[in-house]
């Protein structure tokens, strides 16, 4: 039931519209909406403990797989040629990437959950980035990809060091993984009054500048596949960027007409 005042062009009440409508289907209406919005959060939460659980329960065979590949590989169980060991390493290899990809949806459950552990101590993004870049090595030299690194002397800061390595282990191999064979990765670092600035940048593809922000969206894998471009899981991104909100900073990509990505996070000083 509503009431409607109706005026004169000044101002002056004439008249009072009275209107009647059937509310009671609305009201049931309304009622199923919030039924089913209960059902899916329940549903949402089952989820997320499911895809923690399942992380956790994956973990553990992978570790053991992972200890005794390399056990074999290393002629512990009796003596292997080389063309087993370069197999085994293979294995090896392969067990790290999954368990890689397991912590990685590990943490993005916790960072939905607003669970994510941050242990703060000394971190040097210098060291970082020449960590995350060594253990790419195999990757880039796989693609024939050059990476240059242009980091001046940065200052240590406070933050989760494992957390950071993620980030810059993400943007480089997105770099890697989004660009054909042979392409160019810079990297490079600054520091400025309050913060600093890392960014990753390569001569790609990119993306279409209205995609730029939902990159960071979490299962977004870009509009439309495109043949030269690995698919993804398109968590990456947004575990970065709850990492690097978590620590106060800012994390960005700006492409230039799609040619070309450049993905930037800053980290306070402080
Ligand atoms: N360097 C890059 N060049 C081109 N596209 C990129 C680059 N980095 C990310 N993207 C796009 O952003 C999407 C989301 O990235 P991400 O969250 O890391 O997921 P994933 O790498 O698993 O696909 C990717 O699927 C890709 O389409
Ligand atoms: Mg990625």
């Amino acid at each position: 039931m509503s009431f409607a005042p109706v005026r004169k062009k000044e101002g002056k009440l004439i008249n009072i519209t009275f209107s009647a409508t059937d509310i009671t289907e609305l009201r049931k209406r309304e009622t199923e909406l919030q039924k089913a919005y209960e059902r899916l959060k329940v549903l949402d939460e089952i989820k997320s403990d499911f895809v923690s659980t399942a992380s956790h329960e994956l973990r553990t065979p992978l570790t053991i797989i992972r200890g005794y590949c390399e056990i074999l590989h290393d002629g512990l169980l009796g003596e292997t040629n080389e063309e087993q060991k370069s197999k085994l390493a293979v294995v090896i290899k392969k067990v790290d990437a999954l368990l890689r990809m397991v912590s990685r949806i590990l943490d993005f459950s916790a960072i939905e959950a607003g669970k994510l552990s941050m242990k703060i101590g000394n971190v040097s993004l210098v060291d970082i980035v020449k960590k995350e870049v060594g253990e790419l090595k195999p990757l880039t030299s796989e693609k024939n990809q050059r990476i240059s690194v242009e980091l001046p002397k940065l200052p240590i800061i406070k933050g989760n060091r494992e957390r950071i390595e993620m980030v810059c282990y993400n943007l480089i191999q997105n770099a890697v993984k989004h660009t054909p064979p042979g392409s160019k990765i810079r990297i490079e670092g600054k520091e400025h009054i309050d913060h600093l600035l890392l960014g990753v940048s390569d001569d790609g593809p990119g993306m279409p500048s209205h995609e730029l922000d939902k990159i960071f969206d979490r299962f977004y894998t870009g509009e439309k596949p495109r043949r030269d471009k690995e698919v993804g899981t398109g968590i990456g991104l947004a575990v970065c960027r709850g990492i690097v909100e978590a620590h106060g900073g800012r994390i960005w990509a700006e492409s230039k007409d799609g040619r070309g990505m450049s993905v930037y996070f800053t980290l306070p000083k402080k």
